[in-house]
């Protein structure tokens, strides 16, 4: 039923076959009402913020505080902890250049995982490298979660600095405990150890409430859970705001309260202070309008969650049918007492094929789905595999996307023949 609200679903893919869209992992479609918040933002309110006094200004500026609210209420933050970005990479790089480069030093320990995407990973090196810091890795176990039996020892043991983690894998599709993570940081961490998070996978599908938990930097992309491309943002925990433990990382315009031939005061207000520039109000916009659509359209997040939920039980049942198949990933509950920890995506290997060919047969299909590494070049390496192919979903998903797509995997046993 959702589907009426992307038309882009609606469209053919090599002229004549219909589109199943199962990528959206990558990337998510936005909907009509975020694509005329855009529209409409440009038709009667562009213009600069926070710099005039006429009348389209002011709207602008409205409008760009009013989505800035809307967001954090959605994400669960108190006001001025949302430093908004271009997305979830921005985000962490903004920890490492905003916080790392002040906090971290030579001999001080970042902990971060194997299953990270790269945009949870390069950033620590680089901070590592540059500070004479060390980078370790939790390792996943064989089902793909993580392994974090050596966290509370290095904690206890190390002058850990940042524990980076995801929310949710993006490969393996496994919800990571953050809040037993956090507990563990507090309980055996020094008190200047900080949590980052990255919940790119984890905003476009489960209940994020960023108090909750505990966490000191979350970061996440608009793009997607049906915002527009070009937005996202890092949550930041008050106090490292108001302490000024994390500060501005980009100068300039707008991000000041006044400047002289030799220095500049910075905005007291943390909104403010790390808006520095231009920024993309329409973006700003659309992001608020695809948290409203998420909330009233959709019925919230648990809603979300609980149709994500159905779709992927559904795809590693199909996926049973093929003995080609290795899924990867948590496919059985941790406890019998636990829902499967697992979000937005299958990942999956099929044996004496490369994942490339088998997206390009289902391209062939009208299917759209990921191939590749994913950006997790250290966990492929650590698992073994070359490549992988991923079907992820959105709210717009339905039973007969998966059916098209089992379909659709058949013929790359009639092409191949294994
Ligand atoms: C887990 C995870 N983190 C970070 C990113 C980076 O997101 P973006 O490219 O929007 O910055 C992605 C993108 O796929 C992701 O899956």
């Amino acid at each position: 039923m959702l589907k009426q609200f992307f038309p882009i679903l609606g469209r053919r893919v090599h002229d004549t076959v219909p589109l199943t869209y199962l990528d959206s992992a990558a990337t998510s479609h936005a909907p009509l009402p975020v694509i005329e918040a855009i529209s409409n933002y440009y038709l009667n309110h562009r213009s600069n913020v926070h710099r005039g006094i006429h009348q389209l200004s002011e709207e602008s500026t409205q409008v760009w505080e009013d989505s800035r609210q809307v967001v954090e209420r959605f994400l669960g933050a108190g006001a001025g902890e949302l430093i908004i970005t271009r997305n979830a990479t921005e985000a962490l790089n903004g920890v490492a250049y905003g916080w790392g480069w002040h906090q971290v030093e030579a001999g001080d320990v970042i902990i971060s995982t194997v299953m990270e995407h790269h945009a949870n990973l390069v950033p620590w090196q680089e901070l590592a490298k540059n500070k004479g810091a060390e980078l370790r890795l939790l390792e996943v176990d064989e089902a793909g979660r993580l392994n974090l039996e050596p966290l509370p020892g290095w904690l206890e043991q190390l002058p850990v600095k940042l524990v980076a983690i995801s929310h949710v894998s993006n490969t393996l599709g496994t919800i990571n405990p953050i809040s037993e993570v956090v507990s563990m940081v507090r309980k055996y961490g020094r008190s200047s150890t900080r949590v980052v998070v990255d919940g790119a996978q984890a905003v476009p599908h489960l209940p994020v409430d960023f108090h909750s938990l505990g966490a000191d930097f979350y970061a996440f992309s608009g793009h997607k859970m049906l915002g527009p491309m070009g937005i996202g943002g890092l949550l930041v925990r008050r106090e490292l705001l108001d302490t000024n433990e994390m500060r501005p990382w980009l100068f300039g315009g707008g991000m000041i309260e006044g400047v002289m031939r030799d220095r500049a005061v910075y905005h007291s207000d943390p909104a403010e202070r790390f808006t520095a520039g231009t920024p993309d109000v329409a973006s700003m916009v659309g992001l608020a309008a695809a948290c409203q659509f998420l909330t009233d359209q959709v019925g919230g997040m648990a809603v979300a969650a609980a149709h994500d939920q159905k779709l992927i039980q559904l795809t590693l049942q199909v996926l049973k049918d093929f003995p080609q198949v290795t899924v990867i990933g948590p496919t059985l509950p941790r406890t019998s007492a636990v829902e499967l920890d697992r979000s937005g995506s299958v990942a999956f290997v099929y044996e004496g094929v490369h994942a490339h060919d088998v997206a390009q047969i289902l391209d062939s299909e009208g299917v759209a789905v990921r191939s590749g590494h994913h950006c997790t070049m250290p966990l492929h390496q650590a698992c073994g595999w070359v490549a992988s192919t991923r079907v992820s979903f959105q709210i717009y998903n339905d039973e007969a996307d998966i059916e098209t797509f089992a379909r659709a995997l058949k013929k790359v046993h009639t092409v191949f023949g294994v």
